[in-house]
């Protein structure tokens, strides 16, 4: 059975793919590639892949796909309000097009990369958010558009093609196809390259995290449960597992001691909230490991800046800053000049 992973080069998208091809999956990669000329270690795709807009993608694409996992997008909060325009055109139109011909080619399971920024702003912090419909509150473009496709493939889904909806944490870890422009990976690096750990808000908001390596495993342990799954919405992250953004600063600091924490206390982050992964244990604690073991996950982090001879440049540029890219993109009419 072959699986298609759109957004196959991008940061969760490169890991993913390894995985799956570890585990002996055939797959088919599909990607616009807007930042695989960023790859920080030499990885070659030996795998079929489409470079092609999921707004354009045919029946035909799709032939003898079984299941899709759907990474592509504009990805996070920031992308999302560069023009909101285009977020909704690939977010949400781009998805529906992608279901629909799914649904015409006989793909069978629909595996889908939503977020947790769906919740909004978090109006009581003492509340873990569940993933009850009630709890919605998208603020951002990026937001609406990953709701809003939610929603309607729920409205698709039947007992021949299957549905299921992740909602991951911020993700963290290394990948061929890095990130800066997240909170733990930021933290490292600026304490790594410049032994400062400079908050910009007064520390306090709460951020659930989840390791790119499990979420890629929730991804592949549900292609074989999909039907099970089907319909479902569920949170992605370690019950337990919120922090505040100063006790992650602590604990980079554990790691990398000569580190000096500064608290700016200038912006004001108001994105603070605590997610229940109550349901994603019930449903993957034999099968994912729960434990999430930070100071271990941020000396990874530094072997791979050691690997990858992380430098200023690579830190503060567009090779791992995914808006400074786009921005970039845009700019020299690169992809997206339609
Ligand atoms: N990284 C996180 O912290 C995080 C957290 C929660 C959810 N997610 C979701 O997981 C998914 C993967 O995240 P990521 O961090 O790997 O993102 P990423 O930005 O690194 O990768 C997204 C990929 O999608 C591709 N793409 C964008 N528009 C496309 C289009 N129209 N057609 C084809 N390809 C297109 C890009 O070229 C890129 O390679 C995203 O949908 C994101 O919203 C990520």
């Amino acid at each position: 059975m072959t699986i298609l992973v759109t957004g196959d080069s991008g940061y969760v998208g490169t890991v993913l793919c390894k995985q799956l091809l570890n585990n002996g999956h055939k797959i088919t990669g599909l990607d616009l590639d807007f930042f695989l000329e960023n790859d920080l270690i030499l990885y070659n795709r030996e795998y079929k892949r489409l470079k092609k807009d999921i707004n354009e993608i045919h029946e035909d694409d799709l032939k003898n796909i079984e299941t899709i996992i759907h990474l592509a997008g504009l990805s996070n909060d920031p992308l999302g309000e560069l023009n909101e325009k285009l977020t909704y055109k690939i977010n949400f139109d781009g998805t529906i097009n992608l279901i629909e011909k799914a649904k015409i080619a006989g793909v069978k399971n629909f595996l889908y990369a939503s977020t947790q920024s769906v919740y909004g702003i978090s109006e009581n912090i003492e509340n873990e958010i569940t993933e009850d419909s009630k709890n919605i509150q998208p603020i951002t473009a990026y937001a609406k558009s990953k709701y809003k496709a939610e929603q309607i493939m729920l409205k698709k889904k039947s007992e021949n093609f299957r549905v299921v909806i992740f909602r991951p944490a911020t993700v963290f870890g290394p990948s061929v196809n890095f990130r800066s422009d997240i909170v733990l990976n930021n933290l490292v690096a600026s304490a790594y390259l410049y032994e400062k750990l400079i908050i910009q808000s007064d520390g306090k908001p709460w951020r659930p995290l989840l390791h790119v390596n499990d979420m890629c495993q929730f991804f592949i342990k549900s292609i074989d449960k999909a039907d099970k799954l089907n319909g479902e919405t569920i949170n992605l992250g370690y019950p337990g597992y919120n922090f505040q953004v100063v006790d992650l600063a602590n604990k980079v600091k554990k790691i990398i001691p000569k580190a000096k924490i500064i608290i700016e206390n200038k912006k004001i982050d108001n994105r603070t909230y605590k997610v229940s992964f109550d349901k994603a244990f019930k449903l993957f604690k034999d099968e994912i490991n729960f434990d999430l073991n930070i100071e271990r996950s941020i000396s990874e982090l530094v072997n791979y800046f050691d690997k990858v001879k992380s430098n200023k440049e690579m830190f503060e540029g567009r090779k791992t800053i995914r808006i400074k890219q786009l921005k970039y993109l845009i700019e020299n009419k690169k992809f997206l000049n339609k």
